[in-house]
């Protein structure tokens, strides 16, 4: 039995090479950003439970992971420090003490692996005791101004350090303006700022802020960061802040979380003609490995289709935890 129907789009998907040619998105390693965890005074690297598969490293660790990651074709590694409790304050001095362990590691890896890009969050909240990405003004409020003179200055010793790119991850008022006058003022025309632009207040963030000891004292508390991170209901709000770093000098706008914001990112990729990286968090690694641990869904595939989303959604890059992984396997495939 034929019905002569005109359209038949099941053609477009009949084989694995017309799939293959019919294909709008794909995933490369190149599109690929490594978070990575470091941390002082350790000899082995430290397993985050929540995490699977990633590490607090130490110094020499960092380094063997990081040969790895470029060896596998990862363009960039973004770097996060896990600071010693001791060492955090309310007003998050320890920021810019030059023996800390961000500067450290920038400095070793600049050196090491020189062709590896290196990405430097700009945030006070691995300094803090608080936790806050900013420092506090009397009424116990995060201090815009006063936390973007700080930030200005961390910008500046993180590029010094080595890093190629800086990424103010805090959310506050002015920073990326106030970051590329920095940058420029110390002759650091060619370093970029990767802004995290779009950052919500999101619950997906809290596997990571485990692996970096930045949560709230009461470890059932999840720290509220309503005041500068934007509310998962607003997505004009979002293109705002987005337009204002493109203003400011933004070399490339960031939408964090990825998954549940797909829409910000197909929005902003309409609207801007700046590149885009989207962060896959914590929390979207995490509830992958934890489904795929109880055998409900399938890891890699569940993996491989969150990250292809986020690039049809329109993201050029993303910073994911999958990274290493995702490398292995692409590279793993035969051309033919
Ligand atoms: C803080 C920062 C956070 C992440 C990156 N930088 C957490 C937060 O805002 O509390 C989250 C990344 C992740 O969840 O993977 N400056």
């Amino acid at each position: 039995m034929n019905f002569n129907w005109l359209r038949r789009p099941r053609r477009n998907r009949s084989s694995s090479q017309v799939r293959d040619l019919i294909q709008e998105t794909s995933l490369s390693t190149c599109d690929l950003i490594y978070p990575v965890f470091v941390k002082a005074d350790i000899d082995q690297p430290e397993p985050i439970p929540s995490m699977p598969g990633i590490f607090r490293h130490s110094l020499d660790s960092l380094i063997q992971e990081c040969k790895e990651i470029a060896t596998l074709g990862i363009p960039a590694i973004a770097l996060f420090p896990v600071i010693d409790p001791a060492h955090k304050t309310a007003e998050a001095e320890y920021a810019l003490n030059p023996d800390q362990i961000l500067f450290q590691a920038l400095k070793r890896l600049k050196k090491e692996l020189p062709e590896l890009l290196l990405i430097a969050d700009v945030a006070l909240d691995p300094y803090t005791s608080h936790g806050h990405d900013g420092i506090l003004n009397a009424k116990g409020e995060v201090d815009n101004d006063a936390t973007v003179a700080l930030l200005q200055r961390l910008a500046t010793v993180e590029a010094q350090a080595g890093a190629d790119w800086v990424a103010p991850s805090d959310m506050m008022d002015g920073r990326i303006e106030a970051i590329r006058i920095a940058l420029d003022n110390a002759n650091l025309t060619e370093t970029s700022i990767l802004a995290y632009s779009a950052k919500f207040a999101s619950a997906y963030y809290g596997p990571f802020r485990e692996a970096v000891g930045s949560r709230a004292k009461s470890s059932s508390d999840y720290l509220d960061k309503k005041s500068y991170q934007l509310n998962p209901a607003n997505r004009r709000e979002a293109l705002l802040e987005c337009q204002l770093d493109e203003k400011e000098g933004a070399d490339i706008l960031m939408v964090k979380p990825a998954g549940p914001y797909l829409d910000i990112i197909r929005e902003l990729r309409n609207q801007t003609l700046l590149p885009i990286a989207a962060y896959q968090v914590s929390g979207e690694y995490t509830q992958i490995h934890a489904a795929a641990q109880n055998g409900w869904l399938d890891l890699e595939k569940t993996r491989e289709e969150s990250l292809l989303a986020i690039k049809r959604a329109g993201a050029d890059m993303i910073l994911t935890y999958f990274a290493k992984e995702i490398a292995q396997k692409l590279n793993r495939q035969p051309l033919i």
